[in-house]
Formats: structure tokens, C-alpha cells, sequence
């Protein structure tokens, strides 16, 4: 893949949607409709009401009664969730319950009608700014299919990152500090692709470069790094290796992975969130929310067993 424009790639917009095709586009329908709050409107986090959800956790992001409608239809149905400090947690649940359009709300690129998104120190609700603006706040999104610069090799995929709003120019051939290519070896190791560092990114595998854009993604110091369905398409030992990357990414970093793999669920995570019909249906450990009986009948249902 030769990219023409490399900037545009990497700016979140350009970035496109997983969801199927089936389903209906969501931003047209999300923005600036009547009785939603207006795009830019910046509303201040009520200290009290945070302060309430949080209590005492270690949490870095809240999302507080968010509800979404499409044509009357609730696709979050006044949703709460409290993501602690250098978690890893798992968002499960049936087509259609509403994980993507949670990711959505949280990135900003669907507008709640109703609800607030706080993240932890940072005095204005997410509601009302920008994808770019909560992108730039250090919450990042991975989307299935990987967007790397097939042509650059992978180091330069990664100098790319690092040098965000930099002119690309300036970033392939306005040389390194010291400290960015530190940064850069670092991610290297994280995302094992430390031997692979001069070969285009275009030849890498699949699962390669997922773990590519990951790493790009890091370059960006996430605080909250959402991923959607990783281990589509990937091989057996790049699933493991995947299971391997994300926990170690978590710590330093929330993780949220949404994935309909149980085995890998079983893999990675230390807490999983049920989704049904816009709602937290449980959450616990995998163990826990397998033995929850309204878990068992909505995927039963779901013919999901
Ligand atoms: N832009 C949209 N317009 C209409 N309906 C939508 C739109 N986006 C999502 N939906 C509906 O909202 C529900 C939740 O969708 P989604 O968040 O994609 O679920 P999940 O990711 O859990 O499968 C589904 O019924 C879906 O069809
Ligand atoms: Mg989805």
C-alpha cells in the first residue's frame, strides 16, 4: 500500500469505520441532531458527581448514564462504567448490544444524547469536544483494520507517530533527538518487531501489523488505549502473541479490548463487562459473569453459546 497524503492516515478521522458494512454509517446521524447537545458546546465535570461514581477507586475514566438513540432505537440505554488506572478489561456481549457505539461516545465520534464522559483530571466533560481533541487527551482507539504506511518501513511508520502534527517532512528527514529514537527502539521491543524495523510495513503479516499500529498508537502516550476485535484474522501463534502484548501494555495504560474470542477473554482479562441492550448486564471475572444466569440466557438467545 503507498499512501499519497501520510498525515491524512494518521489523522483519526481518515481513519475507517469496522463496522460491517450491513450496518448503518453512525456519524451523519449522531451529530448535531435536534435535542443533542451541540458540537463544541464544553461542559465542566461536576466534581460532586465524579467524586460519587469514583469512590475512592483508582479510575481514569467514567462514563456516566450515556445514552445513545437511533431513530428511537436505544443503542446505550443510560450506561454507566468506571475504568480503573492501568486496567485490562473486556468488553463482551451480543451483536447489537452496544460496544461499539460505547466506543463510539467515548472517542467522540458519536454525540450522546444523553450522559457524561469524564476522564479523571481533566476538568471538562468529553461530551462536547472533539475526536481529535479527545485523542490529543491520550484516548486512543484501534480500529480492525490496520492503517500503516505500507510503503515506509516500520521504523518510519513509528518516527510518523512520534512526530504527530510535525510536518512529515520534518519527521523523515529532519532527523531524531536522541530521546525520540530511544522512544522508538523501546516500542520496537513492546510490539516485537525489533528484526522487522527496516522491512515496509507493507510486507509485513496481518498480525504484524496490528501490533505496528499499536505501536504507533503508543507513540502517542495513551492514558486509555481502546481496541476493537484484535485477534480478527490472525493466526494461532499471533492471537497468543497479541494476548502477550495487550497485558503487558496494560499498567502503564488502561486497556479496554472488545472481542467475542472467550478463549483469548480467558487469556487476558483481569475484569469483563457484560453489554446487553445498551446496559452493563454484569461484570466480574470471566468465571463470574459465565456463572451470571441473565449472562447464559442472553447468549443463549443470542445463539452465542
Ligand atoms: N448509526 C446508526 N444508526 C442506526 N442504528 C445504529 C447506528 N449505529 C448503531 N446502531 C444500532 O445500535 C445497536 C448497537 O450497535 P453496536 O454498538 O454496533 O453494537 P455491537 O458493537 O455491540 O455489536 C445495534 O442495534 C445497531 O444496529
Ligand atoms: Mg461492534
Amino acid at each position: 500500500m503507498t499512501v499519497s497524503a501520510p498525515t491524512s492516515a494518521l489523522s483519526s478521522q481518515e481513519v475507517e469505520d469496522d463496522r460491517p458494512t450491513t450496518e448503518p454509517p453512525t456519524v451523519p446521524l449522531a451529530r448535531d441532531t435536534p435535542g443533542r447537545p451541540k458540537s463544541g458546546r464544553r461542559r465542566a465535570v461536576s466534581q460532586e458527581r465524579l467524586a460519587s461514581l469514583v469512590q475512592g477507586r483508582k479510575a481514569v475514566l467514567c462514563v456516566d448514564n450515556v445514552s445513545v438513540s437511533f431513530d428511537g432505537f436505544k443503542a446505550l440505554n443510560e450506561l454507566t462504567l468506571i475504568l480503573d488506572a492501568g486496567e485490562l478489561r473486556c468488553i463482551i456481549g451480543p451483536n447489537g448490544a452496544g460496544k461499539t457505539t460505547l466506543m463510539d461516545c467515548i472517542t467522540g465520534k458519536t454525540r450522546p444524547d444523553a450522559g457524561s464522559v469524564y476522564l479523571v483530571g481533566h476538568g471538562e466533560d468529553l461530551i462536547g469536544l472533539s475526536e481529535h481533541e479527545i485523542a490529543a487527551l491520550g484516548i486512543c482507539r484501534k480500529f480492525q483494520r490496520p492503517t500503516v504506511f505500507g510503503g515506509h518501513s516500520v521504523f518510519e511508520n513509528l518516527e510518523l507517530a512520534l512526530a504527530g502534527n510535525r510536518s512529515v517532512w520534518r519527521a523523515l528527514f529532519g532527523g531524531l533527538s536522541k530521546a525520540e529514537a530511544e522512544v522508538i527502539d523501546q516500542t520496537l521491543e513492546t510490539i516485537g518487531l525489533k528484526e522487522a524495523r527496516d522491512r515496509p510495513a507493507g510486507q509485513l503479516s496481518h498480525g504484524q501489523k496490528q501490533w505496528l499500529e499499536i505501536g504507533m498508537l503508543l507513540a502517542q502516550k495513551p492514558r486509555v488505549l481502546l481496541v476493537d476485535e484484535p485477534i480478527a484474522g490472525m493466526t494461532h501463534a499471533e492471537t497468543e502473541r497479541t494476548a502477550e502484548l495487550l497485558v503487558s501494555l496494560a499498567g502503564e495504560r488502561t486497556v479496554v479490548v472488545v472481542e467475542h474470542d472467550m478463549e483469548f477473554v480467558r487469556n487476558i482479562a483481569s475484569r469483563v463487562t457484560v453489554l446487553h441492550e445498551g446496559r452493563v448486564l454484569a461484570e466480574g471475572s470471566l468465571d463470574q459473569v459465565q456463572a451470571n444466569s441473565e449472562v447464559v440466557e442472553v447468549y443463549l438467545g443470542a445463539g452465542h453459546a
